[in-house]
């Protein structure tokens, strides 16, 4: 037997295998048969030596170092190889670690409609809905807007072609909240103290602070002695809580067929002033239309820009940005 052709088998069969081996766990095998401290080829041709003639032994354990330093040399270059970052023929690096996808976040507006849901409800608003298509009932007959009223101009309205209510008339996108006040009414008795967020649509022209579809927050208290001071009261402390105790409110007389009086809330912004809605006691007809008794029964009603408020506060200086959700404008809030 000769120990030294040994060693150069050795060499020969791990170098072929260190340079077959295509992947980490291959190499790892490779290196446990070839390189193994404890068994495996390695330890085989060790106790070769302890077994050679007393001459020998100096040259062949001489031998057996190169070869292993040899073998070593070939694992340890191959094992950078297979763990170096590979460049794809894209260009693009799929063993870079991953980076954080960014999370997401809830459309401003969205955020809006959740803080006004919570600023209500701790004034003891519960929130109702009310469907965006709607009959002209609920969006004009019963909020006491009669028929040759110019809200109800079909140049004013987005009414559906070819559909019909239960009733019999047309159907229309709703032009308001109201509807839901009615909703609400007809299917209650009081008190009530509802709140409800939902789009509005009206045959606009875009520009800045004017859009075809936009929301508004109906908000409607119905009991036996409410009055227009607590009316005021909770559109102050509302508009106080949302923007800030700075904010004045003012409130201008004004006409809806449903209320009576009316006003017109206004918000104070820069130098002078900006309409955020509309708002009123709720018209003895009104309340006459659901059967309540108008004896008994007083309440009021307001109706709220929700986008308006949004851009008050964050300083939005186009309503448009809210429906084109562009993530540049989105990520901010
Ligand atoms: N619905 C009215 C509008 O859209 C606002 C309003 C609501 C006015 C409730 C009075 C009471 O302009």
């Amino acid at each position: 037997m000769d120990p030294s052709g040994q060693f150069d088998n050795y060499q020969q069969e791990a170098a072929a295998a260190i340079a077959a081996a295509d992947s980490a766990d291959a190499l790892e095998q490779v290196r446990v048969e070839f390189l193994g401290a404890k068994k495996g080829r390695l330890r085989d041709l060790q106790s070769l030596l302890g077994k050679a003639d007393k001459e020998q032994r100096p040259v062949l354990g001489k031998q057996f170092n190169e070869v292993k330093t040899a073998v070593t040399a070939l694992y340890d270059a191959r094992r950078a190889e297979l763990s170096a970052p590979r460049a794809s023929t894209s260009g693009l690096d799929i063993t870079l670690p991953g980076a954080a996808l960014p999370l997401g976040n809830r459309h401003p507006l969205t955020q809006t409609v959740e803080e006004f849901k919570d600023i209500m409800g701790r004034f003891g608003f519960t929130v109702a809905s009310g469907p965006e298509i709607e009959d002209e009932h609920h969006n004009f007959e019963a909020l006491n807007i009669p028929d040759d009223h110019p809200a109800r101009d079909p140049l004013d309205n987005f009414y559906l072609a070819a559909a019909e209510s239960a009733h019999g008339g047309p159907l229309l996108l709703r032009s308001q909240t109201s509807t839901v006040q009615i909703r609400v009414m007809e299917q209650t008795q009081p008190p009530i103290r509802i709140i409800s967020l939902g789009r509005v649509y009206r045959p606009d022209t875009m520009d800045r602070t004017h859009s075809c579809m936009f929301h508004q927050m109906e908000g409607l208290m119905v009991g036996e002695s409410v009055t227009m001071a607590e009316l005021k009261t909770v559109l102050r402390l509302f508009a106080q809580t949302y923007l800030g105790h700075d904010v004045h409110v003012r409130f201008r007389p004004s006409f809806f067929p449903f209320t009576e009086p009316s006003v017109e809330v206004d918000m104070s912004w820069r130098d002078g002033w900006l309409e955020i809605g509309g708002a009123g006691m709720v018209d003895p007809n009104v309340l006459t239309a659901v059967g309540y008794d108008p004896e008994k029964y007083s309440g009021f009603a307001f109706g709220m820009g929700v986008e308006r408020f949004c851009m008050r506060r964050h300083n939005i200086p186009d309503i448009r940005e809210f429906y084109t959700n562009d993530v540049q404008f989105l990520r901010q809030f």
